[in-house]
């Protein structure tokens, strides 16, 4: 059955069956690799992505699944605004609360998670990607 809400939940099972190997979940161990669609920004996915924001949407309607590049690059301006809120991007180092707006990741185990951590920063990968991609 699918979960509530208009999300189909073919993204969490595409999550699991490529955490185990497949459809008929082969193996036995969680082997956690990017999707194929983000074969060019790896670590942001791992780093990021996987980390702090695929727990929630996952299970969001499918065009809000992160799991696909193409979906999470569409929502890059979005994801600027909805992450850093009104800072400005440009100086290091980019900061949690010094302005309003700062939603996402939107819970306080996601949240903390990501502004809290250093090695990686998160804030400062996901914030050179969007600089990388002219969103400022
Ligand atoms: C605790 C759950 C949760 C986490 C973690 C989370 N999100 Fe979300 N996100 C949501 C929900 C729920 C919505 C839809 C409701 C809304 O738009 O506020 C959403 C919507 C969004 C949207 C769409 C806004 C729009 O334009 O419609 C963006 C962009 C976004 N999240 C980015 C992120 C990013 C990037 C991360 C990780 C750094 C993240 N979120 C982590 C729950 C979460």
């Amino acid at each position: 059955m699918a979960p509530s809400g208009s999300a189909t939940g073919a993204a969490i099972i595409a999550l699991i069956e490529r955490w185990y190997s497949g459809p008929s979940l082969p193996s036995s161990t969680q082997n956690d690799v990017p999707p194929n669609s983000w074969a060019n920004n790896q670590d942001l996915y791992s780093s990021v992505v996987a980390r702090s924001c695929r727990t929630c949407h996952v299970a969001r309607p499918d065009f809000l699944d992160w799991d696909s590049f193409t979906n999470f690059d569409n929502y890059k301006p979005s994801t600027r605004s909805r992450v850093f809120g009104a800072n400005n991007l440009t100086p290091l180092p980019v900061s949690m609360l010094e302005a309003p707006g700062t939603i996402m990741p939107h819970a306080r185990r996601t949240f903390e998670r990501f502004w809290l951590s250093t090695s990686p920063a998160q804030p400062e990968i996901l914030r050179d990607y969007l600089l990388s991609q002219g969103v400022q």
